[in-house]
């Protein structure tokens, strides 16, 4: 980049701030340049299939988010072309195993996760609408996910969806990987059991998961329903943020769908649940402004992956719902957010952060704290109407 190219964006972005004219909205302007850097250490990282639908769902709300079930309707065409999104979407298609799960294609398809395919869903399924002349491959591609969330994996006692494909497990992140795109599906499809369906597993998974905690009731973080015992009855903070993105995303679904008038109860149920997280974590926010990587069970160093995917709920829920959700809860998010972006490194990696693969240590790249951060830079963006 030469001198004159690089004075460009830094004209352009001081002129912008300035037309905007509110200390909200420069301080997004300022911060967002961060958000590019985040996004390219996101998109270097990417190695599973939960890791692909989670970049895929950041990217879609930061760069195409009109089609984000955040935006006022999102289900059809505007006419738009969602590159970006599609990008990630058909990445997840092409590395389908022939069961149907999505991104799962990679070490010889032995990973043995049952959701976490489906949680690249949604921007599949979106290709139906936005990349025609794929439809059918978008269809086929989303169908076979569908089918062996419902059908082929296996389930708990309770009927709940296994979060692993060779037992009846809960993991609280299965609540973000699956369960959107059920809902979305039934969304843009039209079939209210589907979005019943979404509903209800997210239910069943706090049946199972929610225990109490020193600052009220949160999510414990594995139950093995096959042998009926705690694979790791910690709360842990991204477990509960996971949770807390997933119900979100399931109500506000819901309440953008056709069956919005006759599903009342479920989205209240779904938001009260959301709140019982925000609460109990955020009680619980260190210090350093940064939440502790376990409240029980585990280790409590500050760590900012599931600080930022609670910041972006928070923003979200006060955004959409600011009778329920005050300005107590954007407070937080914006220490939170201060908190985050601020520890992005030079390479635009966010830290400190958990290893996303040992819950007990610290980490120093996790896709889905990069992914957390685009979402709460996103969420804070929508929250400001910048
Ligand atoms: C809704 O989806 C379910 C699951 O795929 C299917 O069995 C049912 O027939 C669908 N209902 C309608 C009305 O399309
Ligand atoms: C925010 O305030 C409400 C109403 O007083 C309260 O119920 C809730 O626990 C508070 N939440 C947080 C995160 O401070």
């Amino acid at each position: 980049m030469n001198s004159f190219s690089r004075f460009i964006p830094l004209a352009a972005l001081l002129l912008s701030t300035r037309a905007l004219g509110s200390s909200d909205e420069a301080n997004f302007q300022a911060w967002s340049k961060r958000g590019d850097a985040v996004r390219s250490a996101m998109q270097a990282s990417i190695r599973t299939s939960w890791e692909q639908g989670t970049a895929a769902g950041a990217i879609l709300e930061w760069n195409d988010p009109e089609y984000s079930v955040f935006a006022p309707n999102p289900f059809v065409s505007n006419g738009q072309f969602p590159l970006d999104s599609l990008q990630f979407a058909y990445s997840a298609a092409v590395r389908q195993t022939p069961d149907g799960r999505l991104s799962q294609n990679i070490n010889d398809a032995l990973d043995g996760a049952a959701l976490d395919g489906a949680s690249a869903g949604s921007v599949v399924l979106m290709g139906t609408f936005t990349d025609t002349d794929r439809a059918t491959y978008w269809e086929n591609a989303a169908d076979g996910e569908l089918n062996y969330v419902l059908n082929v994996a296996p389930r708990t006692s309770t009927g709940a969806i296994s979060a692993r494909d060779d037992s009846a497990q809960y993991w609280s992140d299965g609540v973000y990987m699956g369960f959107p795109f059920i809902a979305y599906y039934g969304a843009v499809k039209n079939n209210g059991t589907l979005l019943q369906i979404a509903y209800d597993q997210c239910r069943l998974y706090r049946d199972a998961l929610l225990i109490d905690g020193p600052t009220g009731k949160l999510w414990a973080h594995i139950y093995d329903d096959s042998t009926s015992s705690w694979i790791d009855e910690g709360i842990w903070a991204t477990g509960n943020g996971w949770a807390a993105l997933g119900m979100l995303r399931v109500a506000v679904t819901i309440q953008k769908s056709s069956f919005c008038s006759s599903m009342t109860s479920q989205v209240s149920d779904l938001l009260a649940w959301v709140k019982e997280i925000l609460d109990g974590e955020f009680a619980a926010l260190g210090s350093d402004n940064l939440l502790p990587d376990y409240l029980t069970g585990g280790p409590n160093f500050g760590d900012a992956s599931s600080s930022a995917a609670l910041a972006s709920v928070a923003y979200r829920a006060a955004k959409l719902y600011p009778d329920q959700f005050g300005s107590n809860y954007t407070d937080i998010a914006a220490n939170i957010r201060d908190a985050v972006l601020g520890g992005v490194t030079n390479l635009g990696t966010v830290s400190p952060v958990v290893n996303p693969l040992v819950w007990t240590e610290t980490g120093l790249l996790s896709t889905e704290a990069q992914a957390f951060t685009l979402m709460m830079l996103s969420a804070w963006r929508d929250w400001i109407g910048a």
